[in-house]
């Protein structure tokens, strides 16, 4: 008999390329976190954190995401919060995931590199050996905040750079071309350091033309607004410069209307190599099978583009070639058999 669709979907090994670790903070988590560091929270029971889900635009979402995040005040709340999205991802096939965090969301609380850090290290680690997973850590400069800023940040993480896969370039878009970081990136990279920023979420075509020739980025995050410029899908197909696109996220944030709006399909089908990921899946409706599924219904993806879609996350990856190797691999078992 043929395996259920959420069977299917679940039993691809994939990456995850795209979540935001204080995108994950559960309500109960929330509440929980809360009380054991006696933090007052603006709701008052879990149906009223629920309610104020419910987002106009990105920066709507990052106001409550940033505020949520305050009760992260110890190593134990960052092990935790990182072990219990390691958990998840692994029930949904995850085998390698690459972890964005914000360090100017804590530093701004008075929470230092020397407590998020072992917090999230320590998790990682565990959850390795103890579930299998593959992670790694993408340190994401807020670009609301100036460059100075983020290059403070680079500096304050010196002591973890060996521990860091990469730097990303996250927070509100519009107003904030990638060019402005471009010392910072310049800076990561000479350390040897990954890179990735957001682009096309709410900005322009323009922004993913700015990550690329001023960045370097080797990953655009969303790119949702590339589909706008056909020499940028060109440029895309050819560098073969991944995309890591967030279906329920742009639905939760208004970047698209309707799922059934979504160009993830007609981007996959002009060559792009998109990927299926999550971003924020405590405040946006889902984690990456979530997406996978909904994806699959809204935009009728085969059984073959889903395995693509798999396949592209692994290979879009920066894990070590080897480990890519082995679950493309296994990928090519479980679709011939699935
Ligand atoms: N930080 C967390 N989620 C984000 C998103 N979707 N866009 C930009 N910054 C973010
Ligand atoms: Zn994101």
């Amino acid at each position: 008999m043929a395996t259920s669709l959420d069977d299917f979907v679940r039993n691809l090994p994939k990456a995850e390329l795209h979540v935001h670790i204080e995108g994950t903070l559960e309500p109960e988590m929330m509440f929980a976190l809360a009380t054991r560091n006696g933090i007052t929270l603006p709701y008052a029971t879990l149906d009223e954190v629920r309610e104020a889900y419910s987002f106009a635009d990105l920066q709507s979402f990052l106001d409550v995401c940033y505020a949520g995040a305050a009760v992260l005040r110890t190593e134990r709340d960052f092990d935790e919060l990182m072990t219990a999205y390691l958990r998840r991802a692994t029930a949904d096939g995850v085998r390698r995931a690459e972890i964005f965090f914000d360090p100017q969301t804590y530093t701004n609380n008075g929470v230092g590199f020397d407590v998020f850090m072992p917090g999230f290290l320590s998790a990682i680690e565990r959850c390795h050996s103890d579930l299998g997973i593959d992670s790694a850590l993408i340190m994401c400069f807020l670009r609301h905040l100036p460059v100075e800023s983020a290059l403070d940040t680079f500096e304050a993480a010196e002591p973890y750079l060996e521990r860091l896969l990469g730097v990303g370039l996250d927070s509100s878009e519009l107003g904030h071309p990638p060019r402005d970081f471009e010392l910072v990136f310049d800076r990561a990279r000479a350390a040897g350091l990954h890179t990735v920023a957001h682009a096309g979420e709410e900005g322009p075509a323009a922004y993913v033309w700015s990550a690329l020739d001023h960045l370097g980025v080797e990953r655009i995050d969303h790119g949702v607004r590339a589909a706008d410029d056909d020499a940028l899908i060109a440029r895309l197909v050819d560098s073969g410069v991944p995309l890591t696109m967030c279906p329920l996220s742009n639905l939760a944030l208004g970047v698209v209307g309707r799922l059934e709006d979504h160009n993830l399909k007609a981007m996959l089908d002009r060559g792009v190599k998109v990927t299926i990921n999550s971003d924020d899946p405590a405040y946006d409706g889902g984690y990456i099978l979530d997406n996978y599924i909904a994806t699959a219904q809204a935009l009728d993806l085969s059984r073959t583009d889903l395995v693509r879609l798999a396949s592209n996350s692994i290979e879009a990856s920066f894990a070590p070639e080897a480990d890519k190797a082995a679950w493309l691999a296994e990928l090519a078992v479980v679709a011939s058999t699935g």
